[in-house]
């Protein structure tokens, strides 16, 4: 069983997705660490000098930035450890509290707007989920790496929403200038997945869409293990 689990930022397709796999007896895989991974390695190695868009970046000649992040995503690695995976970029263990950093999160939408990463990157997730049952949580899981999978959600929730729980999480008070700082980083990464022209975030046509918003994460879980087990029958 594949499932894809997509959605916008902080949509909460980690909680979810962790949870339903537990439930379901799957591996989880949240293919944003991939993306946030390369990213991470490239801002180490000083491959940006400063923060670049998307569109800036596609504006750049092949050889160059481009090139090498391409480079690094073919050789990033997925290792399984028990039903988590860790992650390697040209051999270099990523910790995830270096995945959260305010520049990975600035930077990381540029990166994956770039179709030979994502070509790259897509083939990393395949063999992940070819190894075994599994979920996927991302952007394009429905759409471009498994369109075969037998279940496709879609998580929905409205920027204020998905802002106030990431604020939650990390113990930041409603209405606290760090709270301002993740709604308007999370706004901005929407964006530019949304605008991308390759795999842009959107729901696969046959994919249950649930709009989170005013539903509890056991709730959504719920659904979601349901969604998957009428998909198994
Ligand atoms: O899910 P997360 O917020 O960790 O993803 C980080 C970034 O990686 C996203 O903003 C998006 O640009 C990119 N991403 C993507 N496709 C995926 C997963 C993540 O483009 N399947």
């Amino acid at each position: 069983m594949r499932i894809a689990l997509d959605g916008p930022a902080s949509s909460g397709k980690s909680s979810v997705g962790q949870l339903a796999a537990a439930e379901l007896g799957l591996g989880f895989l949240d293919t944003g660490l991939l993306y946030r991974a390369v990213t991470h390695r490239a801002i180490e190695l000083g491959i940006f000098t400063s923060t670049l868009s998307a569109a800036e970046i596609m504006l750049m000649p092949f050889t160059g930035v481009r090139e090498r992040l391409t480079e690094m995503a073919g050789a990033t690695t997925v290792t399984e450890r028990g039903r988590d995976y860790t992650v390697a970029v040209e051999g270099s263990l990523i910790t995830e509290r270096d995945l959260e950093s305010p520049e990975v999160e600035l930077q990381v939408p540029a990166v994956a707007a770039i179709a030979s990463v994502r070509d790259e990157l897509r083939e990393v997730q395949r063999d992940v989920a070819v190894r075994g049952g599994t979920i996927l949580a991302g952007r394009d899981i429905g759409t471009v790496v498994l369109p075969e999978a037998e279940c496709k959600i879609f998580l929905d929730a409205t920027a204020e929403a998905r802002a106030a729980r990431r604020a939650m999480q990390r113990g930041f008070a409603i209405g606290s200038s760090e709270h301002q700082r993740i709604l308007d980083s999370l706004m901005a990464r929407d964006r530019e997945d949304r605008a991308r022209p390759v795999a842009p975030l959107i729901p696969a046509e046959d994919a249950l869409i649930i709009h989170t918003d005013h539903l509890t994460l056991e709730q959504v879980v719920d659904q979601v293990v349901a969604a998957a087990r009428r998909a198994g029958r």
